[in-house]
């Protein structure tokens, strides 16, 4: 059973929406609290109760529009062949709580004068809706192009409204041409996209041909390679005083978990960020969907879930 990790909350739903097979929930703070601040890329960590799913689960979905809203939104989109949360969360009513922890951020939408091209595929419209709408708020050049399956879009309304002409939508057999929007963007445009595996994978290479910043979320993890080392190594836990051997058929998470060491995890296949660790040394062998190459080479944070060494020892922040 994964972990919530950090601050936990209870917020209730004020209202749902359903666009097709997306329900965009919004959710209010109980009794006059307010809700934590938030910036643009965040996601909260929502619980799916041991009643809906044996064991329960912990399922992340992006905070959408205005950071500063008084409310927050997420978007689910149904999905018959995952773990049930989805289809839990389709059943939800206005009127009921939700357990959530965060907002948590590993899709940082960085300051600065750069234009911005946002491009998102489906319900990854998510996060890029905040940051568009950061974006415009800072009077920033972007443009947003955002694909998807007509009648499965969600808050096309919001944006048509707010982005004008800067929104250029891709439906009804209308495709994205990555290569001619991205090969057409100015020196030093920053991307940010979020979407499938496919229109990620399609964006990258193209935003590494034409020379720009690349920055993206994945909700389906990259294929896992095989381990630079591979052969068993030690991690030294510096809080807890441990040192432990990690075998190869086995992950750092699996193993401090075997021996007490409670560490927050979601996903376990890298994509979500729960498990985050500090690195105090060592050099990391990076197996995860979510640091940009620049965090990787930085070699001070992993995900203990999938990523190992890539020498004899680490020594970890746990
Ligand atoms: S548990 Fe999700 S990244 Fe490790």
């Amino acid at each position: 059973m994964s972990r919530l990790r950090g601050a936990a909350f209870t917020p209730v739903v004020v209202s749902r929406e359903a666009v097709g097979d997306v329900v965009v929930l919004e959710l209010a703070p109980l009794e006059g609290r307010r809700l934590p601040g938030w910036r643009p890329g965040a996601h909260l960590d929502v619980v799916i109760p041991p009643s809906a799913v044996p064991g329960g689960l912990t399922r992340q979905y992006s905070l959408i529009g205005d950071p500063a809203a008084p409310t927050w939104r997420i978007a689910v989109l149904r999905e018959a062949e995952s773990g049930g949360g989805s289809t839990w969360l389709h059943g939800v009513r206005e009127g009921d709580t939700l357990q959530v922890g965060g907002p948590h951020n590993h899709f940082e939408f960085r300051a600065g004068p750069a234009p911005v091209l946002f491009l998102a595929g489906g319900v990854g419209i998510t996060p890029i809706s905040a940051m568009a709408h950061a974006a415009a708020a800072t009077g920033r050049d972007y443009a947003v192009h955002y694909a998807g399956r007509a009648g499965n879009m969600a808050l096309v309304d919001d944006l048509r409204a707010l982005h004008g002409e800067r929104l250029h939508l891709y439906r009804d057999g209308v495709r994205l041409d990555l290569p001619g929007v991205l090969g057409a963007a100015a020196p030093g445009t920053a991307v940010y996209a979020c979407g499938p595996a496919r229109l990620l994978d399609e964006a990258e290479a193209e935003a590494s041909r034409a020379g720009l910043e690349f920055h993206a979320e994945r909700f389906v993890a990259v294929p896992l390679r095989a381990p630079v080392w591979p052969e068993p190594f030690e991690v030294e836990l510096q809080f807890s005083g441990l040192t432990l051997e990690v075998p190869p058929e086995k992950s750092i998470l699996e193993v401090v978990e075997e021996h007490g060491v409670l560490v927050p995890w979601s996903c376990s296949e890298g994509t979500c960020g729960t498990c985050e660790t500090p690195v105090a040394e060592g050099e990391i062998d990076h197996r995860d969907s979510i640091l940009t190459a620049q965090e990787r080479a930085r070699m001070d944070t992993m995900f203990i879930c999938v990523s190992r060494a890539a020498c004899p020892r680490l020594v970890l922040e746990l």
